[in-house]
């Protein structure tokens, strides 16, 4: 640290600086990461919100009541967008993102099977499921098995049946995937879990805000929530297709009293009991109530017109991609998310030009080639995304050997 300090304008010009060699988080030329609405008024209702709880700690919900029945509010709120029909909202909890709540969900899973006596937990999901489920095994101490896909990059039902044994605790579906966008056989999990006597998981980090708006708009979406029985958990983003700053997501139980396996109690200490239902001891309230504030401010409709406004765009972005020789899609996925193979061009190429254009367009391992994750603000640029991309296809060299990385 300096010793004296600087102005404030010189320090936010030098912050404005910084920045400009970072991607715009606003711009239509980044593909995940971030979410933009290109919507002000959403926007400034957001500051609005961290104006007012810039300071503000979410820890002891005691003290802090009408912060406590905001918080309850969003789970009730996000509880009914996925059917959730008990009665008691505190069978869930926030967290700071799709990672906590998937580790929450694991530990919960994990005590679950340890008070029926399994020794090491065995946590099954798919090979495209998300890193957190590795996570949470390595973190946990439990067994990580990853279930091989079919050729349409869904789990495979057989595979999993013959991958259970008696340590298997939990079962994961993705309601979507990330590396390609498409939804597991949910239902058929689900069963299979039922039938096992183990929990499911459903990871709708990405479609949670997505699927239910899609389902209500009538486009076809095949059941994957708790209407669907077997499903046990649900953890949903509110800081991805919720529009809401990073550091809001939830972790909803289909009962009531799963949430206290993954409540951690304390009273051994000076200052009497202590208490969280997740992994952070002091968090900011801001990215919980600003998630309180959109919804009540978008309502269902807002975020029905917002997911229709999507789909036109990825149903736009995959038509165009059909026209592209030598482009295809990986199998069929339902949102807009879309991952592309080639067996004609090299695709890491392709994102070389691309990134030359000032495109951010992931790159994917299996199968090689592109990931392209839509937001609403998508739609400004589609044209020219296109354009560009069929030229890097005819005209590109030979791969920089940029590796596909997430993080
Ligand atoms: C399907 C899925 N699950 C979980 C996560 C983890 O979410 P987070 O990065 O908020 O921890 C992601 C992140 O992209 C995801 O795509």
């Amino acid at each position: 640290m300096r010793n004296e300090g600087r102005p404030a304008s010189e320090v936010l010009a030098e912050l404005d600086e910084r920045q400009q060699r970072d991607p715009d988080v606003h711009g239509a030329r980044l593909f995940g990461l971030v979410y933009p609405t290109g919507r002000e008024d959403i926007e400034s209702l957001i500051r609005g919100v961290y104006d007012r709880y810039l300071f503000s700690n979410a820890l002891n919900p005691l003290k802090f009541t009408a912060l406590a029945t905001i918080e309850r509010e969003v789970l009730t709120a996000t509880s009914q967008l996925v059917h959730r029909t008990a009665t008691e909202v505190h069978a869930g909890s926030m967290t700071s993102g799709g990672t906590e709540s998937i580790l929450m969900s694991m530990l919960v899973n994990r005590e679950r099977a340890r008070a029926k006596g399994i020794k090491r937990p065995q946590i099954l999901a798919p090979a495209s499921a998300h890193p957190a489920y590795a996570k949470a095994a390595h973190y946990f101490d439990m067994d990580y098995v990853r279930v091989p896909l079919d050729e349409g990059y869904r789990a495979d039902v057989g595979a999993a049946r013959s991958l259970l044994t008696s340590e298997t605790c939990v079962i994961v579906a993705s309601a979507y995937s990330y590396p390609h966008g498409i939804i597991d056989p949910v239902s058929e999990l689900a069963a299979l879990a039922l039938e096992h006597g183990c929990g499911c998981h459903v990871d709708a980090c990405i479609g949670g805000f997505v699927l239910p708006f899609m389902e209500q708009l009538g486009r076809a979406v095949p059941p994957w929530d708790f209407r669907v029985a077997g499903v046990t958990e649900i953890s949903m983003d509110l800081h991805k297709y919720g529009y809401v700053p990073k550091g809001a997501s939830v972790i909803l139980h289909r009962d009531d009293d799963w949430l206290w396996h993954q409540t951690f109690f304390y009273d051994q200490w000076g200052s009497g009991l202590y208490a969280t239902p997740a992994i952070a001891g002091a968090r900011s309230a801001a990215p919980t109530v600003a998630a309180w504030a959109v919804m009540e401010y978008l309502g269902e409709a807002g975020y029905r017109a917002i997911v229709r406004g999507l789909c036109e765009t990825s149903d736009r972005v995959k038509a165009g991609i059909g026209d592209i020789e030598g482009l295809e899609i990986v199998g069929s996925p339902i949102g807009p998310l879309i991952a592309l193979r080639s067996d004609r061009v090299d695709l890491y190429a392709v994102a070389d030009v691309m990134d030359e254009r000032g495109w951010h367009l992931n790159r994917n391992i299996d199968p090689y080639g592109l990931h392209l994750m839509l937001s609403p603000v998508h739609h400004e640029t589609v044209d020219e995304l296109l354009t560009d991309l069929a030229h890097a296809v005819k005209h590109h060299g030979v791969s920089k050997g940029r590796a596909a990385r997430y993080s």
